[in-house]
């Protein structure tokens, strides 16, 4: 464990300013336990293309050394994303690529990984998360499969996602990932 409080870096696959994803994001962020703090890390859609050619200190695009700092500082990944044609949005491949190199040593390299999220269709972005559960993995991460959440935005009630029984989801999803930091791999 850090001599420090545990960081949680949430990252959204969507950049719709109404994100459902986006306010599970926020509401991941408010259900921290003592001793962990969370931030969601801003900017993915700006983010340039992965290419290998330009991933070098001497060309890498503006952002991109930022963005794997801030990533670097955390401890866990807890990722909120939503479902694009039967998959994870582009910009979170994109960003868990930039995550991926240097190759074994990238900023998700061994650290847990929690992936929930919400979506139209009828099975609730599940193929979303698979993809990124394995993308992540192979990216590096430890996906922590017990943190699970699928909810239809268009079954949610007035409250949206922050009525007390997606809060309460919200809260475990989160100490089970804050608590998988102290198991070793
Ligand atoms: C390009 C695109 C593709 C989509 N494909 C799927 C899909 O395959 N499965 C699904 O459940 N929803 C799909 N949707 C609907 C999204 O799940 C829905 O728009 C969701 O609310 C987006 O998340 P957000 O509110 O965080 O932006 C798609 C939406 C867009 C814009």
């Amino acid at each position: 464990m850090p001599d420090r409080r545990l960081r949680i870096a949430v990252l959204v696959g969507s950049l719709r300013a109404d994100s459902v994803n986006r306010q599970l994001a926020e509401v991941a962020v408010e259900s921290i336990p003592d001793g962990v703090e969370a931030s969601i890390i801003e900017g993915l859609g700006e983010l340039a293309f992965y290419n290998e050619d330009v991933d070098n200190d001497e060309s890498l695009p503006a952002g991109i050394a930022e963005f794997r700092r801030a990533a670097g500082d955390a401890d866990a990944f807890l990722v909120v994303t939503p479902e694009y044609n039967g998959t994870m949005p582009a910009v979170l491949k994109n960003a868990v690529d930039w995550l991926s190199r240097p190759f074994g040593a990238g900023a998700v390299s061994g650290k847990p990984v929690g992936v929930v999220g919400s979506a139209l269709g009828r099975y609730a972005g599940v193929w979303s998360r698979e993809d990124t559960r394995r993308c992540v993995g192979i990216a590096g991460g430890r996906v922590i499969e017990d943190v699970e959440i699928g909810l239809k935005s268009g079954e949610l009630g007035e409250e949206g996602v922050r009525s007390p029984e997606i809060v309460e989801q919200v809260t475990r999803a989160v100490r089970v990932l804050a608590d998988s930091v102290a198991v070793a791999v």
